[in-house]
């Protein structure tokens, strides 16, 4: 089974760098002969839909695309040619958008009070903050504010006060943004489940005292847990609600630990859940794709 990775051209960290190569070994050891390959090697016509891969970049003879990246009109041009994407395009761009992910799964999973802040132009911002009195009394002191394109909890704040608010807002105003309850029961603290197919695969708590975001990219500490039948449900329903083969779905607890959704990654690092449960997410990955094409 021959199969093509394609990631990002221009994400080159050492800790992005280290899930390509175990996304190699994953399928070195699953029997597949798999061809790294980036977005820039390809080009999409918009004007025809086409897209052409640059001389001697042809990706021929692939039976699958294991689609790490973010370049959705890429993805969706591939789509139109035939191949098949794990994750799917649409899928990757519904998660990559806080505020998509959470319009998509409205009725199907337990989400904290969300509001999407009003949209304003990068060149004009807020010169008008009144609105957020009522984001305020609808959610509550202190709120969570979250930029709808952000990752490792780098664009993920805290207003405790209305002031606050508009200082964050006056901050990033020009990005699109939600505001969201701020779920005091799991303050520096979230469930990282590891969606492959119809299942959990793996999960880890995360947990930081210092902060109330619970990323390990921003000091989270990761520890194995056994993933509750609800929390499982709430994963898995998130994951299929977007269209995902696979994904890391954060969840927040409630109330008694009631699951709550957090956000959906469609391309998850994985190195520290390998690290706390000793389980390699890429032998589900490339088993639920093989199960899916033989
Ligand atoms: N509504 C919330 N209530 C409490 N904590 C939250 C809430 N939203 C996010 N967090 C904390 O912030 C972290 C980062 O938020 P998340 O939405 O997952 O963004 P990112 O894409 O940056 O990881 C979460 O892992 C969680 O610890
Ligand atoms: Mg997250």
């Amino acid at each position: 089974m021959k199969g093509l990775l394609i990631v990002n051209a221009f994400l080159n960290s050492p800790q992005v760098r280290s899930t390509y190569d175990a996304l190699l070994a994953g399928a070195k050891r699953a029997g597949i002969d798999m061809r790294l390959m980036t977005n820039a090697d390809f080009f999409v016509r918009l004007d025809d839909g086409l897209v052409r891969a640059l001389p001697d970049r042809d990706p021929e003879g692939t039976d699958f695309i294991l689609f790490w990246n973010k370049d959705v009109f890429l993805g969706r041009a591939l789509e139109r040619m035939g191949y098949r994407l794990y994750n799917c395009a649409d899928a990757i761009e519904a998660c990559d958008n806080k505020a998509l992910t959470f319009e998509m799964l409205q009725g199907i999973c337990r989400m904290p009070k969300t509001v999407k802040i009003p949209m304003t132009f990068n060149t004009i911002g807020y010169d008008d903050l009144s609105f957020e009195e009522y984001i305020g009394s609808s959610l509550g002191y202190p709120y969570v504010i979250k930029e709808c394109l952000g990752s490792y909890g780098g664009q993920v704040y805290l207003a405790t006060t209305s002031d606050e608010a508009h200082s964050i807002l006056k901050m990033i105003e020009g990005k699109d943004c939600i505001a969201q309850e701020f779920i005091g029961e799991s303050k520096g603290r979230d469930l990282r489940a590891y969606v492959v197919g119809d299942r959990v695969v793996a999960a880890m708590e995360r947990c930081n005292d210092r902060d109330f975001r619970s990323n390990i990219a921003n000091g989270g500490k990761s520890y194995p847990i056994d993933i509750t039948p609800e929390q499982e449900r709430l994963a898995v329903d998130a994951a299929h609600g977007l269209g995902l083969d696979f994904a890391g779905v954060d969840i927040l607890f409630g109330k008694n630990d009631e699951p709550i959704l957090c956000e959906v990654n469609s391309n998850a690092q994985f190195a520290a859940l390998l690290a706390s449960t000793g389980i390699d997410v890429t032998d589900h990955i490339y088993s639920h794709i093989k199960s899916l094409i033989s």
